[in-house]
This record gives C-alpha cells, structure tokens and sequence, in this order.
C-alpha cells in the first residue's frame, strides 16, 4: 500500500518512521566510518521513507573554504554546488547552528532556488563528534508546510546518532 505523505501523517506515525529508518540506518552504517557513505546511506534511506520529500542531501563544510558550504551526497533534481554561510536557509542553518523549519521557501529571504518546485524545507546542522559543524542536512518538499516539530526532533536524533557519535535514538541535539 502507498504510504501518505509525511505532512498528513498523524504526528506519532511520523515519529515512529523516524525512529524505524534511524534503525535501519543505524544497522546499515554500523562499522563504516567513511563520512561520504555515511551520508549517501542517511539521503537514500530518508528520501525512499517519506513521500514528501522530494529534495533530501547534504552540504558539507568546505575545509578549502569554511565560509562556504559545497554540496554532498543527494537525492532529488540537481542541487546547487555551493552555497555561502549566512545565505538561503542552508547558510542560515550552518551561521546559527540551529535547524530552520520554513513553511514557505518563497517567503525566506535570500532563499536559493535549486528547484522552483521546492515550497517547503527543512536545514538540520550537522556536528562531529567534538561538536564542530561539519554540515547541514537539507529536506525540501513540493507541498507547503510540509515539516514541524516532528521532522526536525527526527532528524536532529539522526545526524546526532550517525555523526555525533549518539546512540540511536538519542535525545535531540538542540
Ligand atoms: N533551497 C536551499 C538551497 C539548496 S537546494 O534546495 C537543494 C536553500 O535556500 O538553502
């Protein structure tokens, strides 16, 4: 059967998704330190679990460049390469250290649109396990809307638990 996309789920069926691709990523990473296979495996398996996403990757923090972000593995429509701190709400996201839940894209300035399909998004900052950015985690949905609390405490207990060194379905890092 189709599943319903993630915004019209009941709130506790969407976090109970969360908590079973965090298992299933968890079981798939498992003794794989590569930082770029760890986040190929957190986008396939996030963008294959909830039918509202439609653009699901990361942007990594340039070592050459720390002022910028530089794209990494994704799924979706082509992605811009490379997007400043402090611009479009990936920029926001890695600037503040904190996750943005925006329901309009078209509303947030400074917004860089990748795919003018894109409506909605959410941007989770990224933290090693000596707690220093390393990157962002960037959903976006056609719908509007699409991403609330749920989203965000979902995600943020899975970068923590794949690249913070948590433990599976660990507490929210913000
Ligand atoms: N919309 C993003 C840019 C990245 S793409 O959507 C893939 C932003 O404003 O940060």
């Amino acid at each position: 059967m189709a599943r319903a996309p993630s915004q019209s789920r009941p709130s506790t069926d969407k976090a109970k998704a969360y908590a079973e691709v965090a298992a299933e990523i968890a079981a798939v990473v498992e003794g794989e330190d590569n930082l770029i296979a760890r986040m190929a495996t957190v986008a396939a398996l996030l963008a294959a679990s909830f039918d509202a996403y439609f653009w699901t990757g990361f942007y990594l923090v340039d070592r050459d460049r720390p002022d910028q972000l530089v794209i990494g593995p994704y799924q979706g429509t082509l992605g811009c390469l490379r997007i400043d701190f402090g611009r479009g709400v990936c920029g926001a996201a890695a600037k503040s250290g904190r996750t943005q839940v925006v329901a309009d894209v078209h509303a947030f300035p400074g917004h860089i649109a990748c795919d003018s399909r894109s409506n909605s998004e959410i941007v989770v900052p990224v933290f090693g396990p000596d707690g220093a950015l390393i990157a962002v985690l960037d959903v976006d949905s056609m719908a509007l809307g699409a991403f609330d609390a749920v989203d965000a405490a979902g995600l943020e207990a899975i970068v923590a638990q794949v690249f913070g060194g948590g433990a599976p379905g660990g507490e929210p890092t913000s």
